[in-house]
């Protein structure tokens, strides 16, 4: 049976809705083949950071060592910068070299959160040639002196302002701790951005009892954690004016499809790849057309958000009442 497995993403036709999400693996070109031969469809360029960008213009005007207040916390993690990333001229040489090397689209990636001076690393971006652009705004907002109108401000300023700098499709990566995230969503779009990349995966840094000090406590993802985007990508399909991509837990065939189903018009993988390698995008993409197969789909595009939150015959699942019901019919015992 033939199965058409292409779906639109950010404006551009995709073979399939897999993509490489962002991550220092797709920086390398080699890598970057494997993956377009195995059947990912796209690849999204690790970030640009806006501390690195900083970095670069603090030892051009020979600021490093003096440091300012704002900047204070940035400056301490100067140092692992320099050896986790290369400076913005590199970075851009190196997104230059992995545009000539693939034909797949790749997608550049900005990660910052201040409107500042680094903007403009945005147009320089897509001089390379890259065909879309995700802004990753990274924000935790611990200042309990910001509202959450503030912090909204911040997101809806920052996506304005790369807007206005580049011409090609903007995906903007987020975090789901919004009040009202659909509201939020909604703006966003409102703001220029053509596409959600959700949900980012914020580290939750633990303590090392020996030490008595943080650490990140940093591990690749696992299945469950899917479901949070895929909750969230139900609730928008429809009605949102902006292209949907799932992040964060998707490993398997199974977590593959659910995003669909909800309305995902694209699933990011990083972890997956990072436990398998390149070639997962094969065992995917097959089983992906497996999986119509046996439903009896005939396309991505017919069962792409038929149990969005709009379509599915039980809205009340993602509501309070679900919530009451599932506590009531939970029948752990303790031991
Ligand atoms: C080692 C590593 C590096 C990453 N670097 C970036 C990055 O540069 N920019 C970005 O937007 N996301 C980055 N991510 C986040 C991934 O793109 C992805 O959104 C996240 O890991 C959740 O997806 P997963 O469950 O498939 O891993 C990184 C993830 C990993 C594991």
């Amino acid at each position: 049976m033939n199965v058409d497995l292409s779906t639109r993403y950010l404006g551009l036709t995709l073979r399939n809705p897999l993509i490489a999400s962002a991550c220092p693996l797709n920086q390398d070109p080699e890598f970057l083949l494997r993956l377009e031969n195995a059947g990912a469809a796209a690849a999204v360029f690790p970030s640009l950071f806006e501390e690195q960008i900083e970095f670069q213009q603090q030892q051009i005007f020979g600021l490093y060592e003096y440091g300012t207040e704002s900047f204070a916390e940035s400056l301490s993690y100067f140092p692992e910068l320099e050896d986790y990333n290369v400076g913005p001229t590199e970075y851009l040489r190196r997104l230059r070299a992995a545009r000539e090397a693939v034909r797949f689209p790749l997608i550049g990636s900005l990660n910052g959160m201040t409107v500042g001076g680094w903007i403009h690393f945005a147009r320089l971006i897509e001089d390379t040639g890259v065909d879309a652009l995700e802004l990753n705004v990274y924000f935790v907002p611990s200042d309990p002196r910001h509202s959450g109108e503030d912090v909204e401000k911040r997101y809806l300023d920052l996506v304005a302002a790369v807007r206005k700098a580049v011409r090609i499709p903007l995906a903007v990566k987020i975090g789901p701790y919004f009040t009202s995230f659909g509201n939020f969503a909604r703006r966003l779009a409102d703001a220029g951005a053509d596409g959600l990349t959700i949900f980012n995966r914020y580290i939750q840094p633990d303590i090392d009892l020996e030490t008595l000090d943080f650490f990140p406590n940093f591990s690749l993802s696992e299945s469950y954690e899917s479901r949070l985007s895929m909750t969230w990508i139900a609730m928008l399909r429809g009605r949102v004016g902006a292209y949907l991509a799932a992040t964060s837990g998707i490993h398997d065939v199974e977590d593959l499809v659910k995003m669909l189903l909800v309305g995902a018009d694209a699933a990011m993988l990083a972890s997956a790849v990072y436990r398998h390698g390149p070639e997962h995008f094969t065992r995917l993409e097959r089983g992906l057309h497996d999986w119509l197969v046996a439903k009896d789909y005939t396309s991505v595009q017919q069962m792409k958000g038929s149990l969005s939150r709009e379509n599915c015959p039980n809205p009340e699942a993602f509501e309070r009442v679900n919530y009451m019901r599932s506590l009531v019919a939970f029948s752990g015992r303790p031991i």
